[in-house]
This record gives structure tokens, C-alpha cells and sequence, in this order.
């Protein structure tokens, strides 16, 4: 089955090669800390339910101690390396159907199989590995809405495929439309919902035969996707994504009027820096985010995982044939890649702040770092068959079913269970707050 986003794709439409070389040490050094200031905890206090550390099972009292330590999850989950994991794969494309076609490389003859083989470790702590059982615990009566492209889908998927070791899903879609999915875990009323929304804000494909003869997308960055605008007020969680559409030939419109494109070679049109489009779109997708009044699920922002193109771009010849990871000190984030992640941190950083004045809570999935090194984990020629005429022959963008981006479910898990503590430590700063003012 072939989906328009498949037909669509083409991730560095006419993009010029841009060389920005950083060294790792700099991102590590630099970059994380003036960008990731939301995975340092304001303050140093962790909550513990006395009953489960200290209190023998009859004790009774519902006091909780509040006790200074070194906190393991100071620890910043998103940086580390991939150590070898011999239990993985946790599903196959025997045990899931919700593997896409594109996405099932066993199936089209990928001879290697040690890319299955790993899982994130953290530096200076442990990431656990994803628990089905546990995940569908926590979201019994919730809601979860993946918005985005083709590898948002990407990463559903494999979620589906997880759980699929407790429970399938029924799809209860008002319609057939596959770009907008629902699903529902009827043991425990958890709710899986698609929207797909590659710019996530509105688009229109000009009509190929206009007046321009351009073929080209009009974006207009200033107005959110409807599609999804108006359809997630009712949702628990949230899993943004986008960015590589945003290398394709568009036209931009703020206010309804044309302000400048990408590549468009229209007359009296500006051509714009690439990361123009994708920084306002962002912006607008967030700011949508914090206007929804009845919203009061947490967003999370899943950052690019990198594609992985070796030899030639995506159309001259470029492919990923790698086996096996990089270690995180053989490989720098560069080029488009580099830029739209630090757009989407900074815009990240800015919804956040305005989110606190809302009671809208924003989270970073930061998956940029892990995917980087993971050349290994793309189909490459083993997405379709080698007769098959497709767009994207050797796909270094998605990612294999089963294979590493399975390991997005572990950070995922992590980062709700780390939802409740926050809540929990945000309300007693809320409190400290309130007590100051009250002693001043
Ligand atoms: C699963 O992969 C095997 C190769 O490992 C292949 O022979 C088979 O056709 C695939 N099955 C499905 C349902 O995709
Ligand atoms: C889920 O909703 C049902 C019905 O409203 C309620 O009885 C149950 O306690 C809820 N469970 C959780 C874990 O919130
Ligand atoms: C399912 O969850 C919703 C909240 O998302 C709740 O309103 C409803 O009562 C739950 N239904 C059942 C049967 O537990
Ligand atoms: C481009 O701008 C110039 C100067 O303003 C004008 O003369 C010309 O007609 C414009 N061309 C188009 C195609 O709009
Ligand atoms: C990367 O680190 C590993 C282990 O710390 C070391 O063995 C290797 O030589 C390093 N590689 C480079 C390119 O620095």
C-alpha cells in the first residue's frame, strides 16, 4: 500500500549541502546545557512515600518525608550510548501486523540482524527497558495523540507493536481516511489517535496547473492545522513532531499574502533561509498548543532523529549500509539536521515558559542524540522489493520494524513516569512560593 506521505516524501528536495561542522564535545558541552535546562530539576528534593522506603506494611500514616539526595534523574536520560541488549527484539513481523509495509525490512530480505540488538545506556544512569503491562497501566481511562509525518507514524507503530505482548487495539476511526487513526485498548479505555499533519500547520498544494505552473506547497505559517487544532482539546498526551518536509519546495504566506519560499523560483519572490519556515511553523504550533483553553494534557516535542544519507543525497545515490551503531565520540549532529533541532529546542524553551503562566506542561523527547547514531537502523533497499519503483529507494529516514526506534517507547515511559514526580514537585514549589510571600 502505497500512503501519500510516502508518495509525498522527499526529504532534501533540492537542498544544497550545508557543511556545518561541530564537534560533539561542543554539542555535549555547549549546546546540552544552554539547551536542556528543562531536565535540570529547580530543586534538589525528592519526594518518597515513607510507607514504601522505611514504613513496615501496617504503618499507617500517610506522611511523606521530603528527603535531600542525589537525584538519579539529574541525570540527563537523552545522552549516552548504545550497548549491546542480546534479549531484543521484543516483537516480530510474525508476532505485529501493525508494521508498515515500508518499514518491514525482514521482509524484503535485509540480510543482517545485529541492528536488533541494542539499547540506550545512558550516561551515569540506567535507562529501563519499555514495560507493555506497565505503560498500559498508566494511561487505563487516558488519551495519546500522535501528530506529524511519516516517521510520527513510524514511532506509533512500533508502539503498537510493543504493547501488541498485552493487547491489540480495535480501530474505532469514524472513517477510512488512514491519515487520521483511532484506536482504542478496550481492557484498559486507553486511546490512540493519529493525525497526520507533516508542516502541522495549514497547507495547500498549489494546483500543478495554476497560473505558476509551480507544483510547489503553500504554507501558511501562521495558521495552525486545523485537522488537528481541533480535534485534540480532549487528549491526555501529545507527541508532536515535523521537520524534514520542511527541506521541500514551499511557498510561504504569513497573513494570507506570499512573504517569501524555499526554492520556489518564482519572480519577485525572496528565497528564504531554510530554517525561516520551519521556525515560524513551530512557533505557531506551540502557540496553538497554549491557546486551546479546554487542553490540559502534556505536550511532547519529539526532536528530528537525523536521516543518515552516506554517498550522495537522498536522489543521487546516497544509501545508509552500516550494521552496527557509532559511538557517540565518532559522529557530530550537522548541517539542516543541527539547525532544526536547535529551532526546535528554542522553540520548545519559549512554549514552555508561556505554557507555566497556563497550566500547560511542554516535554522534550529529546531523540536527536540516540538517532544520530544509529545509521544502522534505517530499510535503506530493504523497504520494498528491488524490482519496485519507488520515490525513495534507499530510505535513510525511517526506520526498520523492529529496530531503534523501538527504543523511543523506553524514553517515553521514563519521561511519564517522571510526569507524576514533577506534577508532584511543581505543586510544592507552588506552595514554597506562596509561603514566601506570605512570610514577606
Ligand atoms: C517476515 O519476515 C520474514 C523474513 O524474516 C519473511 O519471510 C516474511 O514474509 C515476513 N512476514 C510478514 C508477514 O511480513
Ligand atoms: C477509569 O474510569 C472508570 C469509569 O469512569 C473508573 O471506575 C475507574 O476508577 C477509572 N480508573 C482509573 C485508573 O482512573
Ligand atoms: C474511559 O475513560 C474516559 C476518560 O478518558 C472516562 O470518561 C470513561 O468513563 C471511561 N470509561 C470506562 C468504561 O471506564
Ligand atoms: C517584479 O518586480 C518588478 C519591479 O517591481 C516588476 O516590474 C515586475 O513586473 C515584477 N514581476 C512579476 C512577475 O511580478
Ligand atoms: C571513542 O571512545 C571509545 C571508548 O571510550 C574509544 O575506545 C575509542 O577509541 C574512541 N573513538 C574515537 C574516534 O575517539
Amino acid at each position: 500500500m502505497e500512503l501519500p506521505i510516502w508518495r509525498n516524501f522527499s526529504p532534501a528536495q533540492r537542498t544544497p549541502s550545508i557543511l556545518i561542522l561541530v564537534s560533539l564535545t561542543l554539542i555535549i558541552l555547549g549546546l546540552i546545557p544552554l539547551y536542556h535546562p528543562f531536565y535540570r530539576y529547580p530543586v534538589n528534593l525528592v519526594v518518597v512515600h515513607s510507607s514504601k522506603i522505611t514504613s513496615p506494611p501496617y504503618h499507617t500514616t500517610k506522611d511523606k518525608k521530603i528527603k535531600i539526595m542525589e537525584r538519579e534523574d539529574m541525570c540527563n536520560v537523552f545522552i549516552g550510548d548504545w550497548v549491546p541488549n542480546s534479549d531484543a527484539p521484543y516483537y516480530t513481523n510474525t508476532t505485529c501486523w501493525a508494521i508498515h509495509e515500508h518499514q518491514n525490512c525482514m521482509k524484503y530480505g535485509r540480510p543482517d540482524t545485529e541492528f536488533l540488538k541494542w539499547k540506550w545506556k545512558p550516561k551515569g544512569c540506567e535507562l529501563p527497558i519499555f514495560n507493555p503491562y506497565q505503560f498500559l497501566d498508566m494511561m487505563r481511562n487516558k488519551s495519546m495523540a500522535f501528530i506529524g509525518d511519516s516517521v510520527g507514524r513510524n514511532q506509533m507503530q512500533s508502539l503498537i507493536c510493543l504493547l501488541s505482548r498485552v493487547e491489540y487495539p480495535i480501530d474505532i476511526s469514524y472513517d477510512e481516511d488512514q491519515n487520521f487513526r483511532t484506536w482504542k485498548y478496550t481492557t484498559y479505555n486507553f486511546t490512540l489517535a493519529a493525525y497526520w499533519s507533516p508542516y502541522l500547520v495549514t497547507v495547500k498544494e498549489s494546483d500543478p496547473d495554476g497560473p505558476s505552473h509551480t507544483g510547489l506547497f503553500n504554507l501558511y505559517l501562521d495558521e495552525p492545522d486545523p485537522k488537528w487544532t481541533t480535534q485534540i482539546e480532549q487528549f491526555n498526551y501529545l507527541i508532536l513532531n515535523s521537520a524534514h518536509w520542511f527541506t521541500r519546495c514551499s511557498v510561504y504566506y504569513e497573513k494570507n499574502q506570499i512573504i517569501g519560499c524555499r526554492y520556489c523560483g518564482l519572480p519577485n519572490v525572496t528565497d528564504l533561509p531554510i530554517n525561516y519556515g520551519y521556525q515560524k511553523a513551530l512557533k505557531t504550533t506551540l502557540k496553538a498548543i497554549n491557546s486551546l483553553e479546554k487542553f490540559k494534557g502534556v505536550t511532547f516535542l519529539r526532536t528530528i532523529a537525523p536521516s543518515h544519507f552516506e554517498g550522495g543525497e537522498w536522489n543521487k545515490g546516497g544509501n545508509c549500509v552500516r550494521k552496527g551503531p557509532f559511538r557517540s565520540n565518532e559522529t557530530s549532529l550537522d548541517g539542516v539536521s543541527l539547525e532544526f533541532y536547535k529551532t526546535q529546542v528554542e522553540e520548545f524553551k519559549v512554549a514552555a515558559e508561556e505554557g507555566k503562566k497556563k497550566g500547560k506542561r511542554f516535554r522534550l523527547l529529546d531523540m536527536t542524540q540516540a538517532m544520530l547514531l544509529r545509521p544502522d537502523g534505517h530499510p535503506s533497499r530493504y523497504g520494498h522489493w528491488p524490482n519496485e519503483n519507488v520515490v525513495l529507494y534507499n530510505d535513510c529516514v525511517h526506520w526498520c520494524l523492529p529496530g531503534p526506534i523501538d527504543s523511543w517507547s523506553d524514553f517515553l515511559l521514563h519521561m511519564l513516569k517522571m510526569e507524576g514526580r514533577r506534577a508532584l514537585e511543581e505543586k510544592l514549589q507552588l506552595k514554597q512560593g506562596v509561603k514566601k510571600e506570605w512570610q514577606s
